[in-house]
């Protein structure tokens, strides 16, 4: 448990980045900005927010019914006033705020904000034509283009509920949050484009809404050349549509506390979660952030490599930039193809000034080598940023090195899906600390605890907890008020965020990893419940155990143990059978590197597999504990 593990911290080494962009950053002094809050935390919050447009203000900041908590109570927006009609009707109409690059050369498409207002308010007064309304939930499951985005916000406009679905997940995962929200409409494309081939996505939702009652259409974007078939008892072309719709629709006046979207997250037993986001905080966090963290100015050109199918793709691809009136690029390439410089390429090409990544693509790019970003100019970067893992000390160190040229911050941001916005990182301009994500942001309280919730020592191992509640912080989990309550009666007090860190004595703040069955994955999240019970539906297996091994790569990688029913005997073919399975029933993201077929797994004496006596056997380590295994 967290208490039996000592991190040897070595001295601290700092590296400081030119104070110049402190002295200019929106946050300006991390400590005076800390005590702000401190002094006075909802007035802190209730000056953020009203940088922002409300229809009608709140009349109490926060309410904290513990564990539930509202924020900007009875103040009516939408979030899409402020990330379009706010700079629409301001100084940002002729402002590009959305680049959008495919695969290919010279594939790209631009949208003013003027041009993205029209284009989301068609594609809402699209959906109402579909009788699509507030609190209706519709299930996105595309590749990333610009109509992915455009089918959020026209969600958000007329206060539908959105679920996006990252369009590498296969059909059973796909099927479990279309019935899991009760979505009303499923809006797809015919293909996402990966390295040069076109990946259907259209056969995967249809095989996906087979019982699925609440389903009454389905949008698709035909993206493919000829057009391939609809059925029109329920489809329906996406063009077709918004063919006549006007580009005007009035934002619906939503609650602070009305839900936004609802997106899943990997569950450690069961079924994955839906986190629940609502219309105000979540807006708040995200804007306060994306201004305050990266830094967002006027001039800038940002990039978040992530798929707004994830959080980080939600808050910073779609909403943060946009609240801040950012200009923002995405794209559906790869990062290594058609070759490893690629990303390099368009960091040139369109002038990035913040960019935002994930460790893994940049051990990916450790290995391939400096020669390839040494080809392109990069000197257009001023903040980098990462997430989805901690950022191990070689590769910030190269990150700093080979793409910042020693020039530029990183901000290595902890947070999490439930969590909405950044929690912990070293703001740009202080001292940064490789290996460590930082300190709480303005705005958060953070710490390392016992199972009692009890500070520990700086240098103990111990839980990382968040103390006090934050606006973008979860409502619930879809459907189930028990599994929320569980964040914050884990541990007394606190919000138990699963992940064990250490902080060091200037107060920085180590993750180390999870405490629970969750597979971090290339920066995803991944629950071994949920590839257990996919290899589990397999009609050769009996029984089935997964665990993360690390990797230098990828972070972890899954390995799967796997007991055969009787009379199925182990072979090469059976593994590739299996690794199939896995992909088709949840996605590529969640197929096993390695299976070893097994005749037992260890067990506690109540029938709980042991996954760490396997991880600790499969890396030659001491077990720990082993009372209450079984045999
Ligand atoms: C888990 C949340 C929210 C971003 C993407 C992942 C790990 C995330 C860091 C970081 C160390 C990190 C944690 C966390 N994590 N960022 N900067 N340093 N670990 O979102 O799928 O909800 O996963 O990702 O373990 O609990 P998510």
């Amino acid at each position: 448990m967290a208490e039996d593990f000592n991190v040897t911290l070595n001295e601290a080494q700092y590296y400081t980045p030119d104070t110049e962009c402190k002295k200019n950053s929106w946050l300006g002094d991390y400590e005076k900005r800390y005590q702000e809050f401190l002094a006075d935390p909802d007035a802190y919050w209730e000056a953020i927010a009203r940088e922002l447009d409300w229809f009608s203000e709140w009349n109490q900041v926060k309410t904290w019914n513990y564990p539930h908590a509202e924020w900007f109570c009875g103040a009516a927006t939408n979030i899409t006033y402020n990330c379009l009609d706010r700079h629409v009707f301001n100084q940002r109409r002729n402002k590009v705020a959305l680049m959008w690059r495919g695969e290919d050369e010279g594939e790209e498409r631009v949208f003013t904000y003027k041009q993205l207002y029209q284009a989301v308010n068609r594609f809402a007064n699209g959906l109402k034509k579909l009788g699509v309304g507030k609190g209706d939930r519709v299930c996105i499951y595309m590749p990333v283009v610009p109509e992915q985005i455009i089918a959020m916000l026209a969600c958000a406009r007329i206060g539908a509920v959105h679920t996006v679905v990252f369009g590498g997940f296969g059909v059973n995962a796909l099927h479990q949050r279309i019935t899991g929200v009760g979505a009303k409409v499923v809006i797809t494309a015919d293909i996402g484009v990966r390295r040069g081939k076109a990946i259907t996505l259209k056969n995967i939702v249809e095989e996906a809404v087979v019982n699925a009652p609440s389903v009454e259409r389905i949008v698709i974007l035909r993206r493919d050349d000829p057009k391939i078939e609809l059925h029109s008892e329920m489809e329906i072309d996406y063009h077709d549509l918004i063919k006549g719709a006007s580009s005007e629709c009035e934002p619906e006046a939503m609650d602070a506390e009305d839900i936004l979207f609802i997106l899943y997250t990997s569950g450690t037993t069961g079924s994955p979660k839906g986190i629940v986001h609502t219309c105000g905080g979540y807006m708040v966090g995200a804007y306060y952030t994306a201004k305050y963290i990266f830094d967002i100015k006027d001039n800038d050109v940002y990039w978040c490599t992530a798929d707004p199918g994830w959080i980080t793709g939600h808050t910073y691809g779609v909403y943060g930039p946009l609240l801040t009136g950012a200009t923002s690029l995405i794209t559906e390439t790869t990062p290594d193809y058609p070759h490893p410089g690629i990303w390099w390429s368009l960091i040139e090409e369109y002038g990035i000034t913040v960019f935002y990544t994930a460790p893994t693509a940049i051990r990916m790019f450790m290995r391939t080598g400096e020669e390839w970003p040494n080809r392109y100019d990069l000197s257009s970067l001023r903040v980098l940023g990462s997430v989805g893992e901690p950022l191990n000390p070689e590769a910030f160190e190269w990150y700093y090195r080979v793409i910042g040229k020693e020039r530029c911050p990183i901000v290595d941001t902890w947070w999490q899906t439930e969590t909405g916005m950044h929690m912990i990182t070293t703001p740009i301009g202080e001292p940064m600390r490789p290996g460590f994500a930082g300190r709480p942001i303005p705005g958060v309280i953070a710490d390392v605890v016992d199972q009692g919730g009890n500070s520990v020592p700086p240098g103990q191992g111990g839980l990382l907890v968040i103390r006090e509640p934050w606006p973008s912080m979860m409502r619930t989990v879809y459907g189930d008020e028990e599994r929320y309550a569980r964040y914050w009666n884990t541990i007394p007090g606190c919000y138990t965020t699963a992940d064990l860190a250490v902080k060091g004595d200037d107060g920085y703040i180590m993750v180390i990893g999870r405490t629970d069955d969750l597979i971090i994955v290339a920066g995803h999240n991944i629950g071994t419940a949920e590839v257990e019970s996919a290899l589990v539906s397999h009609a050769s297996v009996a029984e089935a155990a997964v665990i993360g091994i690390p990797d230098p790569l990828k972070g972890n990688l899954i390995k799967a143990f796997v007991i055969l029913i009787d009379g199925k005997e182990p072979s090469e073919k059976l593994k590739n059978e299996l690794v199939y399975h896995v992909r088709m029933t949840l996605g590529p993201i969640a197929i096993p590197s390695s299976i070893e077929f097994v005749d037992s797994l260890p067990k506690t004496r109540s029938g709980k597999i042991m996954r760490r006596v396997l991880k600790a056997i499969e890396l030659g380590m001491d077990p720990g504990d082993i009372s209450t295994l079984e045999d």
